[in-house]
Parts: structure tokens; sequence; C-alpha cells
């Protein structure tokens, strides 16, 4: 039986944005926050063969007050950590994130005004300044990172390229040296969260530069990453298959009520994994889980090794 080595954690499934064609704001499953000591139970008892904890799968982890917490105790577990962000609420932990140990973090921004940012990135709540508050929070990590001598986190932008924002690549370059972000990741985005539009979302969406349009033969891709060496856990416990499925269409049984091996051993499981290895459950129609998310801007083996891996989306 091969156990994963990595645990994507879903801290809460609560975003204070909408952009425009993420699965998020559809989410059926009651909002609500990991519980710290139900995290830290499951950490001990997967200890032997997770190596990397992923924060931030399909909401916005900052938006848990313990965020710094659930990373200062994977790091004590000696865990490799990155997590995914908005940031739009980083301002507020610079300090803590580097405190905790946090080795990488992946911090979203599509656009170099406001005004290409706004066209993805809505807010949840119409009129606040997300364009700012991210971009000043990246700076001011970056600048702390700096003044205190720290390496870590690792600091990537993911910058999501689309019509509306092609043409800002080269100021996204020229700031991300300037800030001395460590990596610039122009990524491609998918469509798949579209709802049944995805050849509308396409046309809109679609960059000119066919260099940032994913091209890969769904038929071809082999067997998912997923299928035996990651899994999600949501915020309530319940693991559930990959971090495209934000949703939660494919799920397996609650880890923090029945334990996590006693579900990862289950025929249940064993039977999700034989088509997610095939790619054949509903959602994996679109998905581009194992092809190349974008082009990457300084650090590229760094990004071999981490970025790629964080897969799915
Ligand atoms: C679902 S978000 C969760 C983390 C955080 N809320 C954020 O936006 O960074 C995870 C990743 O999905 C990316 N994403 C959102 N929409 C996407 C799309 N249509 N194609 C590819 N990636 C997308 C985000 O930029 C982010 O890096
Ligand atoms: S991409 Fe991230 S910030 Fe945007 S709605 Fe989805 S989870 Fe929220
Ligand atoms: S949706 Fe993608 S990542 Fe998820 S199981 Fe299917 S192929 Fe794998």
């Amino acid at each position: 039986m091969i156990y994963p080595t990595e645990l994507s954690i879903e801290l809460t499934n609560i975003c204070n944005l909408k952009c425009v064609l993420c699965d998020n704001p559809n989410i059926p499953r009651p909002k609500g926050f990991m519980d710290f000591e139900k995290f830290k139970k499951l950490i001990d008892e997967t200890d032997r063969h997770v190596k990397r904890v992923n924060f931030g799968v399909t909401a916005e982890p900052l938006l848990h007050p313990q965020v710094d917490q659930f990373i200062a105790y994977a790091k004590s577990k000696g865990k490799y950590t990155i997590l995914t962000s908005n940031a739009t609420r980083m301002v507020d932990f610079t300090t803590k994130l580097i405190n905790a140990g946090l080795d990488a973090v992946v911090l979203s921004l599509d656009g170099m005004t406001r005004e290409t940012y706004e066209k993805y990135r809505k807010g949840a709540v119409v009129g606040i300044n997300n364009f700012d508050a991210a971009k000043t929070g990246i700076e001011i990590l970056c600048q702390k990172k700096e003044s205190l001598n720290k390496k870590n986190p690792h600091v990537i932008v993911s910058f999501l390229v689309n019509r509306y924002n092609e043409h800002e690549i080269d100021t996204a370059k020229e700031w991300s040296k300037k800030m001395k972000v460590d990596t610039l990741l122009l990524k491609a985005m998918h469509f798949a969260w579209a709802g049944g539009k995805e050849e509308d979302a396409m046309r809109e969406w679609a960059p000119k530069n066919k260099e940032f349009i994913r091209q890969y033969d769904y038929t071809k891709l082999g067997i998912c990453a997923w299928t035996n060496n990651s899994t999600v856990v949501y915020w309530d416990g319940e693991l559930a298959s990959c971090c495209f499925d934000l949703i939660g269409r494919t799920t397996f049984g609650n880890a923090f009520t029945e334990g996590f091996v006693k579900i990862w051993e289950s025929e249940d499981h064993k039977s999700k994994q034989v088509e997610m290895a095939k790619r054949t459950l509903a959602q994996c129609v679109g998905c581009s889980s194992g092809v190349k998310l974008g082009t990457y801007v300084n650090n590229k083996s760094f990004l071999s090794r981490i970025t790629q891996k964080i897969g799915g989306e």
C-alpha cells in the first residue's frame, strides 16, 4: 500500500474574493475553519509518510486566524510547508509567516494595475482595493525577509496570464526583479471551472500569446499524480481527491472522526484511486494535472521541484 507524501490542507473554505473562473463561490459544503488540535492529531497519525504540507487549496488560508500555528506545528514535525494565498491579507501576516518557518509561498497577483487585476479578481465586498492590498503585502513580505536576512519563505508570485493583462508581463517582470521576488510564475489559465461554458470562457479570457495557453493532449497525460502521492483534507476532516475538486465531488470519508489510515485503506478509496489514475472521474474532464503550469522567471530548478507539484490547478 502506498501512502501519500503530501497533504493539501484546507484551513478554511471561505474566501474574500470571487474570481471570475474559480469554483470557490460554488462550494456547496458548510463553511468553516479547521480545528488546530484535530490538525495536530492528523499530522501525528500521518507523520511516517507525509513529507510536505500544502496550505491553501480551495479558498483563502490567511482568513484562518491561527494559520501561523498550523505552519509552526508542521515545521516542528520536520515537514516542508507551502502556502498559496491571494495575498490580500498578507500585510498582517508577514512577520508571523516568516517566524513560523514557512518554506515557500505562492502569491496571486494577476495584473499590474487595479483595472486589469479586478477583471479576474472580483472582491466579495464591493469597493475594497484588493489590488493595492495584495501588491503592498507582497512588497512588505519581500522587504521584511531582506531586513531580517531570511531566505524563507521562497516567494513565488503567480500571475495568471489572460487577454486583459498580457500587455503587463514586462512590467510584472521588472517589478518582481525590483522587489526581489524569488520566482515569477506566468501561469497559463485553465477554463475547467466555467460550469459548462468553457468555450465561452476561453474565447473571452485566453491570451493572444499562445505561449500562455495550455496545450496538451488530455488522453496522453498518463496516471494522475494525485492518486497515490497527495490528498486533500477539507477543513472538517473530509478527505478529498485533489485540489482541482474544490467543491467536493469525490470524497473518501472523514479523517478526523474515522482516522486517516482506515479511510486510505478502505475499498471505497481504492476503487476511486483506480478512477483517479485513469482520470475517468467526472471532475477529470478538462483537468490538466501533470502539464506544465506556465512559464517560470527565475529559479527554474526550484519550480520544477515545487510548483509543478502544486499540480491540478
Ligand atoms: C483556488 S486558489 C486558492 C488560493 C488563493 N485563494 C489564491 O487565489 O491564490 C489556488 C490557485 O488557483 C489559481 N487559479 C485560480 N483560477 C485559476 C484558473 N482559472 N486557472 C488556473 N489557476 C487558477 C490561483 O491563482 C491560485 O494560485
Ligand atoms: S482563486 Fe483564490 S482568491 Fe480567487 S475566488 Fe478562488 S480561492 Fe478565492
Ligand atoms: S481532476 Fe485532475 S487532479 Fe483530480 S483526480 Fe482527476 S486528473 Fe487527477
